[in-house]
């Protein structure tokens, strides 16, 4: 059987993946950024999975205005970093999981969720970014990321979007969906995007560290009042990107049993937790839990 056993959040800038590129991680603005990932560059290599089951969000680079699935699965073989307007990223391409993300589609849908099926996508900033942090630089001629990656596209740039409940509750499905599959492979998920910023309008540069601290308090702690909080509390409190943090809460439902609406059975262990501002116009939130 195949397992949930950690889950990963982090945030996703773009300007992260350039300093990367550029090699200017170890300038000034960026060293304190990276220096909170250098925990988890190792964790993840002592704790290596067989498959990422990524969330993340698209920003109008595989899909746009014309179509904007809530919920997409990407069950195809590769994925191809996107141009996002400088040239594609030089990152490694995502090898994907297509029998164990068919056999998620399967499950989750006929658990009565509307997955959208992508057999063919670029992926952007906001699944290579936290890939990069976790991982570290690879060269895209010589080196591969360290697993395959099913990337998990939910909309959280156009309205209407998903809450923070049902995302949750697709967690849950997610879990359910892994735990019957038949190979012993070990998952992990990661929630990605948030913390709180805003990149338009009359607020743009909004931080919010108080709320971004308490709400992940929540997340980790009580994930189902997390769950409930309404998402006009995210435009507010977090900005109108903050709404991303709903992602999180899908690699947070992934991790635990609910039963009549309440958590079963332990809280995952808090392995890392960091908070850092500024990365561009974001506040970068990070933590790794893992399942005892
Ligand atoms: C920034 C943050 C994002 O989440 C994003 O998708 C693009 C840009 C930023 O802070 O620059
Ligand atoms: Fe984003």
């Amino acid at each position: 059987m195949a397992k949930i056993t950690a889950s990963v959040f982090t945030s996703h800038v773009p300007a992260i993946g350039a300093a990367m590129d550029l090699g200017k991680t170890q300038e000034d603005y960026w060293k304190p950024l990276f220096a909170g990932y250098e925990y988890s560059k190792q964790w993840m290599k002592d704790n290596k999975p067989d498959v990422v089951f990524l969330v993340y969000n698209d920003h109008a680079t595989a899909f746009s205005l014309e179509m904007i699935p809530t919920f997409a699965i990407g069950t195809a073989a590769e994925f191809t970093p996107a141009d996002e307007g400088w040239g594609p990223r030089p990152v490694p391409k995502v090898i994907g999981h297509p029998d164990l993300a068919s056999h998620i589609a399967q499950s989750v849908i006929q658990q009565d969720f509307d997955l959208t099926i992508v057999n063919k996508m670029d992926v952007d900033h906001g699944l290579t970014v936290p890939l990069s942090l976790m991982c570290g630089e690879l060269d895209p001629k010589k080196d591969a990321w360290p697993c395959p990656v099913i990337p998990f596209a939910v909309n959280v740039v156009q309205y209407p979007v998903p809450s923070g409940k049902r995302c949750f509750m697709l967690g849950q499905a997610i879990r359910k969906a892994v735990e019957s599959f038949d190979e012993d492979l070990n998952v992990h998920i990661w929630g990605t995007g948030g913390m709180s910023h805003q990149l338009q309008g009359a607020r743009a540069g909004l931080i919010n560290r108080e709320w971004d601290n308490h709400w992940l308090d929540l997340m980790i702690n009580d994930p189902v009042a997390c769950a409930n909080v309404p998402h006009i509390d995210y435009v507010r409190e977090a900005g109108s990107e903050g709404i991303e943090l709903v992602m999180w809460l899908i690699a947070r439902g992934a991790m635990s049993d609910v039963v009549d609406g309440k958590v079963v059975g332990p809280l995952p262990t808090v392995k890392h937790r960091f908070y850092h501002v500024p990365a561009s116009n974001t506040a970068v939130g990070h933590a790794i839990l893992e399942n005892t």
